[in-house]
Order: structure tokens, then C-alpha cells, then sequence
């Protein structure tokens, strides 16, 4: 099988290059990426050198070269990880983000049209949900929950979704999406919560909090999601969405404390800051579908899932100290100095 992996220099499909490409020696990974600030080739380091692995840079935007890369590689599979992914981000910038989700996801889709396909998989988010209240702890998104979405991502986010449905509906495209909660783990950009407190609290630097800290996610060890998505593009039923979920909820304070108990800081670097506009409450997944029809579970408990994490942070210094010392210090800068 030759499958292109969109994104594949990112934080989650960086941790899918690595599986696939150990896990199938015999299947060929291409992976395609744009290399925006949040695609970092030291995160492909450990593959580079594999016989069964290429990388591609170029833009899922760029209608020429997808077409181009289509019709030499002709894949099997495309699995769609390529977006711009932050939140706070797409309030500041909205515009890439309609550009990269939705129009990048278009050109892969017509592609698809073109040259044909055996699976298009879209990797999507449950936040294209929308947000549950914090006092209703009973309910949770299934797929049939309806899309209602609150930030810029999340709105184009599910666009893409409706998109990839639209094609797999009017032009017969075989395809199958995801919607998986808040990923942590290895290689997470240090602009999200749980690495940007390990590596603050590492250099002692306050650890800020949106709000009172009590918004709700619901938090899976990143290996778990590449297994399911592994699952899915093999065993998943064709036009079917799959919701990815460990039942791990956490408020955002209970998630920073972790981190500070289990490095041996103090809680006196919690520092609250202005609230994220239009923050959603709570997150939380039903993964009764996947279970029940794929046999997927999580095999990362959240307790033991964060300390591997901050051990490879530990570990894996220089990944994360470059990132932080580039160009992401002016992000930084914006982002809190006056919040
Ligand atoms: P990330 O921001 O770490 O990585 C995104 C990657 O896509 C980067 O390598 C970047 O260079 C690349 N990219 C961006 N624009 C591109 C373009 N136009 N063409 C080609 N490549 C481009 O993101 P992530 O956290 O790894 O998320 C990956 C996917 O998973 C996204 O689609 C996201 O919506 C989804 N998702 C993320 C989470 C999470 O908790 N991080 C949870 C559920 C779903
Ligand atoms: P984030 O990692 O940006 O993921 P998402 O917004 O997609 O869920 O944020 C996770 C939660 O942590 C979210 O409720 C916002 C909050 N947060 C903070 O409190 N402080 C921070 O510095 C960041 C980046 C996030």
C-alpha cells in the first residue's frame, strides 16, 4: 500500500509517520508537509533514513503540485492530517485557516476525484461539536451530535467535514473521518497547554491560566489516536465518522497541577490570565462506535500517558529549547504580554 500522510511533520502526524513506517515495512509512507512554524523536520529525524519513507514538502493547498505528486506517486490511501490547528491562533488570524482546512482539504479531494482512490481519511476534531456545560457531566458527543462550532478552527475544521461528506456522496470518494479529543504526547508544539507548562515550568516561567481554569478536555495519549486512525483506514466502514475518546476528562487546572506535582514545582506559578474568547466549556467523547464495531480502546492510562510525556521532554530538550528560542518567541510575546 502507498499511503501520502498530510501534516506528517506535525505533533500528531508525526507520531502516525513513526508507526506506520516501523509498523509496515512493506507499505510506502509519503509524507506531505508544508513546513509552516509547526511542521519541524527534527520530528521526521527518526525515519528519514528509512527505505520505505519519503518526504514531500509542499502545500495540500497548491492544486499544481497535489495533482503532480497524485500522478507520479498514484496512492492508496491519504490520510489528512495537514491543518492549522490552534485555536487561539485562528482567533488572532483566521484567514490560513479557512485556506489550509477547507480549500487544502478540497484540492486532496479532487485529487481523489481525478486520479482515484482506495481511502481518503480526513482527521478531524470533536470540537467541531461545540462545547457541552460544565453541569451536565451525563451528556457527551456521539457522531450524531450535531456540528455547532465556536472558534474560527473549529468552524473550518467542520467544513472540511462537510466537505469530504459531500464528496463521498456525490462522486462516490471512499473515505472515512475522525473526530478525536485533545491529543498530548511527544512532539506537541509548545504552544499548546500541556507542553507549553512543562517547558514553563522547566524554566520556572509563569503558567498561564485561561479563565479560572476550569474548562474540561478530554485528554488521549497521541499513540492511541494513531492506532485508531491505523484501525479505521483498514477496517473503518466507508462514509462512516468515527468519535476517538479515552473518557479521560481533566479541567485545565487539575491537568497544570499534574505537571507541577510531578516535576517538583511550586503552584505559586499559576498565573491567571484573560480568558480566550468564545472558550468552550467542556469536551467530552463517546467512543461507544469505534469500540463496539472496530475493538478500539485506549491503552494509555492519562496518569502514566503524563509522565512519559514529561519525560521525553526531559529527554528531548533540544526539540522543544530551539522551537522556543525561534521565531514562535514574538507568537509568545502577543499572545501573553498584555493578557
Ligand atoms: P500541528 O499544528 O502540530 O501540525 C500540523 C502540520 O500540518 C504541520 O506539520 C504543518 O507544517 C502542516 N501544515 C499546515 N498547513 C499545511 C498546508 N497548507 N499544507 C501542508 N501541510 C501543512 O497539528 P496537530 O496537533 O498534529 O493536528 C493534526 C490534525 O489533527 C489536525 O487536522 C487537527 O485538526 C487534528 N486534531 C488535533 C488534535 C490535537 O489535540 N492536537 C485533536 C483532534 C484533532
Ligand atoms: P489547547 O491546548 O490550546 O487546546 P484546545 O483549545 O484545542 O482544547 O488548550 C487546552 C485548554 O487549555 C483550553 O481550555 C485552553 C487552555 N489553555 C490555557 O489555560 N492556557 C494556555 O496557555 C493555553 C495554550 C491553553
Amino acid at each position: 500500500m502507498k499511503i501520502i500522510v498530510t501534516g506528517g511533520a506535525g505533533f500528531i502526524g508525526g507520531n502516525f509517520v513513526h508507526l506506520m513506517v516501523n509498523k509496515y515495512p512493506e507499505d510506502q509512507i509519503i509524507c506531505l508537509d508544508a513546513l509552516t512554524y509547526a511542521g519541524n523536520m527534527e520530528t521526521l529525524e527518526p525515519v528519514m533514513n528509512k527505505p520505505n519513507f519519503k518526504f514531500v514538502k509542499g502545500d495540500i493547498a497548491d492544486r499544481e503540485l497535489v495533482f503532480h505528486l497524485f500522478k507520479e506517486e498514484k496512492p492508496d490511501v491519504i490520510v489528512n492530517f495537514a491543518a492549522e490547528s490552534h485555536v487561539d491562533r485562528s482567533i488572532t488570524d483566521p484567514g490560513i485557516f479557512l485556506k489550509t482546512n477547507i480549500l487544502g482539504t478540497g484540492v486532496l479531494l479532487d485529487a481523489c476525484k481525478e486520479f482515484g482512490i482506495q481511502r481518503y481519511h480526513q482527521v478531524s476534531t470533536d470540537e467541531v461539536y461545540g462545547d457541552l456545560p460544565l453541569d451536565r457531566p451525563d451528556l457527551f458527543f456521539t457522531e450524531e451530535t450535531p456540528l455547532h462550532t465556536s472558534s474560527p478552527y473549529s468552524a473550518s475544521k467542520a467544513s472540511a467535514d462537510l466537505l469530504v461528506l459531500a464528496y463521498h456522496r456525490t462522486f462516490q470518494i471512499p473515505v472515512t473521518i475522525s473526530r478525536c479529543s485533545n491529543n498530548y504526547g511527544p512532539y506537541h508544539f509548545p504552544e499548546k497547554l500541556i507542553p507549553l507548562i512543562i517547558a514553563n515550568a522547566l524554566n520556572d516561567k509563569p503558567l498561564p491560566v485561561y479563565g479560572k481554569g476550569e474548562n474540561v478536555r478530554d485528554w488521549l495519549y497521541v499513540e492511541d489516536h494513531c492506532l485508531a486512525i491505523d484501525l479505521i483506514i483498514r477496517k473503518g466502514k466507508v462514509g462512516e465518522v468515527y468519535n476517538i475518546g479515552g473518557h479521560n476528562e481533566k479541567t485545565n487546572l487539575e491537568v497544570v497541577k499534574t505537571v507541577i506535582h510531578e516535576l517538583g514545582k511550586s503552584e505559586d506559578l499559576i498565573e491567571y490570565v484573560t480568558d480566550r474568547p468564545g472558550h468552550d466549556m467542556r469536551y467530552a467523547i463517546d467512543p461507544a462506535k469505534i469500540h463496539r464495531e472496530l475493538g478500539w480502546l485506549p491503552e494509555t492510562k492519562f496518569e502514566d500517558g503524563i509522565k512519559k510525556t514529561i519525560q521525553w521532554y526531559l529527554d528531548h530538550k533540544h526539540w522543544w529549547e530551539s522551537i522556543i528560542s525561534g521565531e514562535y518567541q514574538n507568537y509568545y510575546e502577543k499572545q501573553y504580554g498584555n493578557r
